[in-house]
């Protein structure tokens, strides 16, 4: 393998190696050497797209959908054809699951056919049962409680903008929801400090706190929980929004428009924040809702380059669970 960048170092190579057939559910199933690996290898992918172009010759990849989804259908797919593989999309709507096939069956099925699975489903007993039955690697499109794959390309980007970690300020404001988790998760485990300002009841969920203060503890990066959205945004270098309404969550939409009103990411947010802080959102956006249409469409706003980095940052895990 040819490396574009110093950073690739003979402890990432070993790291690769370490990745080969292993799942990917949660970040908290790899260790801080690995994530940071992967940020490495998505960072040389991205530069150097040309070494990669055969590494999954002819390897399949299903993709299983039990909800939409622009951007990591449309980034795995052609992650997996710019690697020299094919990303099958397979909508639950079609096939027999949605009909009461059980997730096991499937998985077992899929693994006589294919290279690796790919799911977006709902909660994470879900993908857990798929990857117990499936002997092949499984990897987390997103479920009601992770998003993986968005935290991977969310720390590429912070990379790109910052060239390091530590001493970095990530400030998420709004819903403790799965792209909250795996952003709190990512960030604490390559040594970023994390605050999470939340409105009471839609704080983290207890469970994902307790794995974040332990790794907190572990990499010595800051975690913070804030009622109070100004107070947390001080010296942010990254804000991060999502929704306020997942997808599940329809029915809650008009309740979760009131508690979270006072969380919108304006100008007035940004302006306390540090003079370079940039704003950050997994996408799909609601203009006027989670986020103004000045701060959104404005020049702090990475989100388009954090899109980009899902396909960049995905290539990265399909290569280190898939290369034979
Ligand atoms: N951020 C993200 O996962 O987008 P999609 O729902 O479009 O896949
Ligand atoms: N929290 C959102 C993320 C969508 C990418 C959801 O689960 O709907």
């Amino acid at each position: 393998m040819v490396y574009g960048v110093n950073r690739m170092i003979a402890t990432d190579m070993q790291n690769i190696e370490a990745l080969k057939g292993k799942d990917l559910l949660k970040l908290a199933d790899y260790t801080p050497e690995l994530i940071e690996t992967l940020i490495y290898l998505a960072d040389d992918m991205k530069k150097n797209k040309e070494n990669y172009s055969e590494a999954l010759k002819g390897q399949l990849l299903g993709m299983i959908f039990e909800k939409h989804s622009t951007r990591t259908r449309v980034s795995f797919e052609a992650a997996m054809i710019q690697l020299g593989g094919h990303g099958m999309f397979l909508s639950s709507n079609d096939m027999q699951i949605g009909r009461g096939e059980t997730i096991e069956d499937t998985g077992k099925v899929l693994s006589g056919y294919l290279d690796g699975i790919m799911i977006r489903t709902h909660s994470h007993s879900r993908i857990e049962a798929l990857a117990e039955a499936a002997n092949i690697p499984v990897i987390n499109g997103l479920t009601d409680l992770y998003h993986p794959c968005q935290a991977l390309a969310d720390l590429l980007t912070v990379y790109e903008v910052k060239g390091q970690f530590k001493g970095v300020k990530m400030v998420y404001v709004g819903d403790g929801n799965n792209v909250a988790h795996s952003l709190m998760i990512g960030s604490l485990m390559v040594g970023m400090d994390f605050t999470l300002a939340a409105p009471a009841g839609y704080e983290a969920a207890p469970q994902i706190v307790e794995i974040a203060k332990g790794i907190s503890e572990q990499t010595g990066a800051k975690l913070e929980f804030v009622e109070d959205p100004q107070e947390a945004v001080k010296g942010a270098d990254f804000i991060y929004t999502d929704v306020w309404t997942s997808m599940g969550q329809e029915e809650e939409a008009e309740a979760r428009l009131k508690a979270f009103a006072p969380y919108q990411v304006n100008e007035q947010l940004l302006s306390i924040a540090n003079p370079d802080c940039k704003f950050m959102h997994c996408l799909p956006a609601h203009r006027g809702e989670e986020v103004s249409a000045g701060v959104m469409d404005g020049e702090a706003s990475v989100v388009f380059q954090q899109a980009e980095n899902r396909m960049h940052a995905q290539k990265a895990v399909l290569y280190g669970a898939m290369k034979k």
